[in-house]
């Protein structure tokens, strides 16, 4: 079975598409067979980072039109993607109490299962926080990014999710920063590791292609290479107590 492991911010454009996307390739360049899961239904846009045309997607899957190999794209030897579906007509059809039986079928055939959650706190958010027994926060050093990410954490505590550290997106380096230890002391959390503002993130979604592939000696690059190496190192959380 796979570690099946969720990715979520609670503020809106934190980088969690972004974060997942690039993670999952560099652990199948480590020899982990990865399955990255666009669990964002309402604004699906992984498949954009892949450069993946429209074929079934996750609301085909969700709305039981598509089986969950149909719906897959093998985009590296040991990574798929499960890509969501880029118009909302079908919204209507979607049936989100699915979504935790297509992530046990998924993680019956990778090793890592990273989910891509939606922003904010809707029905869409609890169905993606609760399809995955371990969660990381992908955070802004910002105080509103913050606030948003300890309600997660809260939502976490009560769901039993486990928490298994953060990811610092977007560093600039600014005054306006929140220091990194201010920002672990204030949500108890690990910290994975950190990724720098970095022009070449942009450039890469532009190119449809993942950024670890695209610029792989990237500031953004090399740190991301590194974050995945502290998550193969994490240990499985238990979670917080209520
Ligand atoms: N380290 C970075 N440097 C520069 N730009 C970045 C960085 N991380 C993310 N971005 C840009 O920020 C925007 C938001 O990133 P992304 O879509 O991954 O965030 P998200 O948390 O998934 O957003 P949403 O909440 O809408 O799902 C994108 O345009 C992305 O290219
Ligand atoms: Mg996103």
């Amino acid at each position: 079975m796979a570690r099946v492991i969720s990715f979520a911010s609670g503020k809106g454009g934190t980088g969690k598409t972004m974060v997942v996307a690039n993670l999952s390739v560099c652990l199948a360049k480590r020899g982990k067979r990865v399955i990255a899961l666009d669990a964002d239904v309402m604004m699906s846009n992984l498949g954009l980072l892949f450069g993946l045309e429209e074929r079934f997607t996750l609301h085909d899957v969700l709305a039981g039109k598509a089986g969950v190999e149909e719906a897959l794209h093998q985009v590296l030897p040991r990574l798929e993607v499960l890509q969501g579906g880029l118009s909302l007509k079908e919204l209507g059809q979607i049936r989100l109490d699915r979504l935790k039986g297509v992530v046990g079928k998924l993680s019956r055939r990778a090793d890592y299962v990273l989910v891509d959650c939606p922003s904010g706190f809707e029905e869409d958010f609890l169905a993606a926080l609760t399809a995955s027994p371990q969660l990381v926060l992908v955070i802004n050093p910002d105080p509103l990014s913050v606030a948003e990410a300890m309600k997660v954490k809260k939502l976490a505590g009560r769901f039993r999710v486990g928490l298994l550290g953060m990811v610092v997106n977007r560093v600039v380096g600014r005054e306006t920063d929140l220091p990194l230890e201010e920002i672990e002391s204030l949500l108890e959390v690990p910290v994975l590791g950190t990724v720098p503002e970095d022009e070449e993130v942009g450039k890469a979604l532009a190119s449809g292609k993942p950024l670890v592939l695209e610029a792989p000696r990237s500031p953004a690059s090399r740190a991301l290479e590194r974050i995945a190496e502290a998550l193969l190192r994490r240990r499985p959380q238990p979670a917080a107590p209520l």
